[in-house]
This record gives structure tokens, C-alpha cells and sequence, in this order.
């Protein structure tokens, strides 16, 4: 017989997790005013909210925190992490930060004034915030095949080069970058080809722009390059990531996914010019530059994880288990998007509730139905997500209504993930009896899905 697929790692350390009742949940959600930002940690038996800075760290990340200095400027824990985005990214020059959108917001103070617009592919809600708080305007260039997902487009993720193209001709002058987003999460953790990467910087270059790639889960995305895309097959993921990076001015990186720590981030970038402004802004924000909100031991772990973050067979245990929870759930006829993204499992919730109406926040409701079925929390990727349209204040409806679940990098077993399915696969079995959706009593003005409280219709 063939040997099954096995994952490449043993488990050092747990830690337990409580499993509750029906009961205790349906209390908790109230409490938490269905809002499930709001939950405590330990009244969630599964947590697939983010895959964001939950990973399980190696041992050889836990050593190089041993190794860690401290010392405010010229530690040796920068030029560490220094090497490691030189030598796997192509960067010249870098910004420690304490996060991806501390990245975006160092940046973007550079970057990005009043009036601009910037293109890009489904900017992440941080990005679109910073954007947004400028004054700016985000303008989402992802192809159309990303927005129906019954499509099995392998690149779902690519920018439409026509749409973005016809954006630099009509707001040529106010376009500061272009952002590409690898993967795209917000369309479903779907890679950008490297065709597609190609095709941005020759339109780029036609019009003079810089290209910026929100990097958080680049790794994924080669990846799926080397598996989905013939001619580059027999590169390994550290050439088709120097590859990808040729492509690129400039990169802003969320440390918490493909780096596998708990917390950090960096801007990579190629002009010294750029990068003497932004660290202007790095210091003020985050901290003096050869540390910018992060510990000398949290750079030395970075540095690890980018190594190890970019080895074929850590890539394949991840997308392979994200792959496992797509099978199982679409066994039990669950609306997923597929191709299966790299870092989640995006359930389809307008397939799944069609006769909610889309104002009653349909994700969302089936985000908080999951959690009282199981324990399992998801998040709403979804209309609370999208918020309102800063200049009519009305509520925007995107083009997907998606309950995301993400799954932390070596964290849980394929036993978690079947679990997860039949919760799920529950939900799908009494969905018609789930006859009405949820209304909003609080919000903040931006970014209301953090703190959003709600109720029942
Ligand atoms: N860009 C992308 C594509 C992201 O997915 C995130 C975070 C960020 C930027 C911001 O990075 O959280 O370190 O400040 N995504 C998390 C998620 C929160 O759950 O998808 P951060």
C-alpha cells in the first residue's frame, strides 16, 4: 500500500482546552453581546478566528529567543533579522514594527495623502482603514472570477489588469503605489500568479508607480505558484520568493501568519530615499529603528520563522490540513470557496442562508449559530467587515458574505478539523429553522467589527 501524507513534526508541548455545553454558550453569546470579539478565550473549544499570530512556534524558534539582545540600538537580533529578509526577500532595507498595520500606517504616512487613490486587490480591512483615515480612496481591481465561489479559477487572488489599468488612466496624478495582496485574503486566501505579478509591475512601469505587496502570507502564495502554475514547478519556494519579490518596491509584512510568531511585523524596502522618511515615522510610532516596537528576541524567532516559513514541506502541513477541513465540510455539502484558500476555509453564507435578507448580517449569524453549535468561532468576513461608505454612511454589501475559518499554523489536528466540520455540517442539516438574522444597538465609526454590539430580530 501507498503511506498515507503525514504531517513532518511531533508535538512538544499542550495546552488544554475546555469544552463547554450548548447551554454555557448560549449565555456566553448573549453576554458577549453576539459579538464574538467578545468572548474570553477559554469559552472557545475551537478557535478558528484568525491564523494570526496563533501558530505554534518550533523548537528552534524557542532557542533563538534564548539568544535575543536587548540593547535599544545596533542589537545583534537586528542585524540577524536584517540578513534574513536580505537573503530570503531581496530587501535592502527594512523597519521593524510591532505589527502588519503598524507597518501600513509607518508607510503610508509617507505614502499616501488626501484625494489619492490606490489600486490594489482586495485590500485587507487594516489596509483600507489606514487608507480611509487618510481621506483616500481604495479601489478593488480583483478579478470577477474571485467573487463567484462555485469557480475553480487556480490564481482567484490575480488583479484584473484591465480594471487597474483604467484606473491609472483616469487618476494617473493621484495614485501614489499600487498594493497587491499575497495571498488575497479577503477574497479567500486566494494566490496571485506570477504571471499576474509580472503583468502589475509592467503596468507599473508604464505609468511610473511603485508597487507595494501587503506580504502577510507570501509564503502560502508561492506555494500555490509551485503547485498551480507549470512553468515555475521545479523552483523551490525560496526562488519563486525571490522571484516574487523582483516585482515589488516595496513589501509590508504581517510577521504574526507565514513567519509563524506571535507578534511583529517589518516594511522591506529598496530606496534608501523611502526608507529615510519612513523612518522619520517608524520612530515616532513604533520605535527607534533597529527595533521599532519589537523585542530583540521576538526579531531573532522572526528571523527563524522566515526560514522555516518558506520550507515546501511546513506549507504543505499547513494548506494540506486547511485542504482536509475544505473536503470534510464540503462532504457534508457545505457552500465553500473553492480552489480552498491556503490560510482558511471561506464558507459561501449567502448559499447557506439564501432566504436571510443581506441586510440582517447573514455571516454573522451563522458565525454565532456555529459557535453555539460546537465552540468553533469563525469570523464574519462579511458586511460588518465592510462597514459603512464613509461618505453616505449607509451600509456597503460586498459581493461575498463569507464566515472565514482560519486555521493557526500547527495548532490543532486533523481531529480538531473533523470536529469542526460535523458542527458545521449540523448547522447545514437545521439551517432552514435559522429564519431570521441580527440588527446592530452599538458601532464604532471605523472598523465597527471589532467592538459592534448586537441582538437577535
Ligand atoms: N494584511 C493582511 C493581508 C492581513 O491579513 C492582516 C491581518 C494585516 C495586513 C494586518 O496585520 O494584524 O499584524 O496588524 N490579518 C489578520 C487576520 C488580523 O485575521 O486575517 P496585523
Amino acid at each position: 500500500m501507498e503511506l498515507p501524507y503525514a504531517e513532518s513534526f511531533k508535538i512538544k508541548m499542550v495546552e488544554h482546552i475546555h469544552r463547554s455545553t450548548k447551554e454555557e454558550r448560549l449565555q456566553w453569546i448573549k453576554e458577549a453581546k453576539y459579538n464574538l470579539f467578545n468572548l474570553r478565550s477559554e469559552q472557545v473549544f475551537v478557535d478558528l478566528l484568525t491564523d494570526s499570530g496563533t501558530g505554534a512556534m518550533s523548537d528552534r524558534q524557542w532557542s533563538e529567543m534564548m539568544l535575543g539582545d536587548e540593547s535599544y540600538a545596533g542589537a545583534s537580533s537586528y542585524f540577524k533579522l536584517k540578513n534574513a529578509i536580505k537573503n530570503i526577500l531581496g530587501f535592502d532595507y527594512f523597519l521593524p514594527t510591532h505589527q502588519g498595520r503598524a507597518a501600513e500606517n509607518v508607510l503610508f504616512s509617507v505614502l499616501v495623502k488626501e484625494g489619492d487613490i490606490v489600486p490594489g486587490n482586495s485590500h485587507f480591512d487594516t489596509t483600507k482603514g489606514h487608507i480611509e483615515f487618510r481621506k483616500a480612496r481604495a479601489i478593488d481591481c480583483t478579478i470577477d472570477e474571485a467573487f463567484d465561489t462555485t469557480l475553480k479559477h487556480p490564481f482567484k487572488g490575480n488583479v484584473d489588469i484591465d480594471k487597474l489599468e483604467k484606473v491609472l488612466k483616469e487618476h494617473n496624478d493621484k495614485v501614489p503605489f499600487i498594493i497587491v495582496t499575497i495571498t488575497n485574503n479577503t477574497a479567500g486566501g486566494q494566490p496571485v500568479s506570477l504571471q499576474n505579478l509580472r503583468e502589475v509591475r509592467a503596468v507599473a512601469d508604464k505609468y511610473g508607480k511603485i508597487v507595494v505587496y501587503d506580504s502577510a502570507r507570501f509564503a502560502e502564495n508561492a506555494y500555490f505558484i509551485k503547485t498551480r502554475e507549470e512553468a515555475f514547478a521545479q523552483l523551490s519556494i525560496k526562488e519563486i520568493t525571490k522571484e516574487m519579490f523582483a516585482n515589488a518596491d516595496v513589501m509590508t509584512m504581517s510577521s504574526k501568519k507565514d513567519a509563524i510568531v506571535n507578534m511583529g511585523g517589518f516594511i522591506g524596502m529598496r530606496s534608501e530615499k523611502l526608507f529615510q522618511e519612513a523612518s522619520v515615522f517608524n520612530i515616532m510610532f513604533e520605535g527607534f529603528i533597529t527595533y521599532g516596537g519589537m523585542s530583540g528576541r521576538d526579531m531573532n524567532a522572526l528571523a527563524q520563522g522566515l526560514d522555516e516559513g518558506t520550507e515546501f514541506v511546513v506549507l504543505q502541513n499547513r494548506i494540506e490540513q486547511v485542504a482536509y477541513l475544505g473536503r470534510k465540510l464540503v462532504e457534508y455539502g457545505v457552500p465553500v470557496q473553492e480552489p480552498f484558500g491556503g490560510h482558511a476555509i471561506f464558507v459561501d453564507a449567502k448559499r447557506f442562508l439564501p432566504h436571510l435578507p443581506k441586510e440582517e448580517y447573514v455571516a454573522q449569524t451563522l458565525a454565532i449559530e456555529l459557535y453555539i453549535e460546537g465552540g468553533v468561532r469563525g469570523v464574519e468576513i462579511g458586511t460588518l467587515l465592510a462597514d459603512r461608505d464613509p461618505e453616505t454612511r449607509k451600509d456597503r454589501f460586498p459581493k461575498l458574505e463569507l464566515l472565514r475559518l482560519a486555521v493557526p499554523r500547527r495548532t490543532y489536528t486533523n481531529n480538531h478539523m473533523e470536529y469542526v466540520a460535523v458542527a458545521l455540517g449540523n448547522v447545514y442539516a437545521r439551517r432552514k429553522s435559522i429564519t431570521s438574522g441580527m440588527k446592530i444597538l452599538k458601532e464604532a465609526p471605523i472598523m465597527r467589527h471589532f467592538t459592534v454590539e448586537l441582538d437577535r430580530i
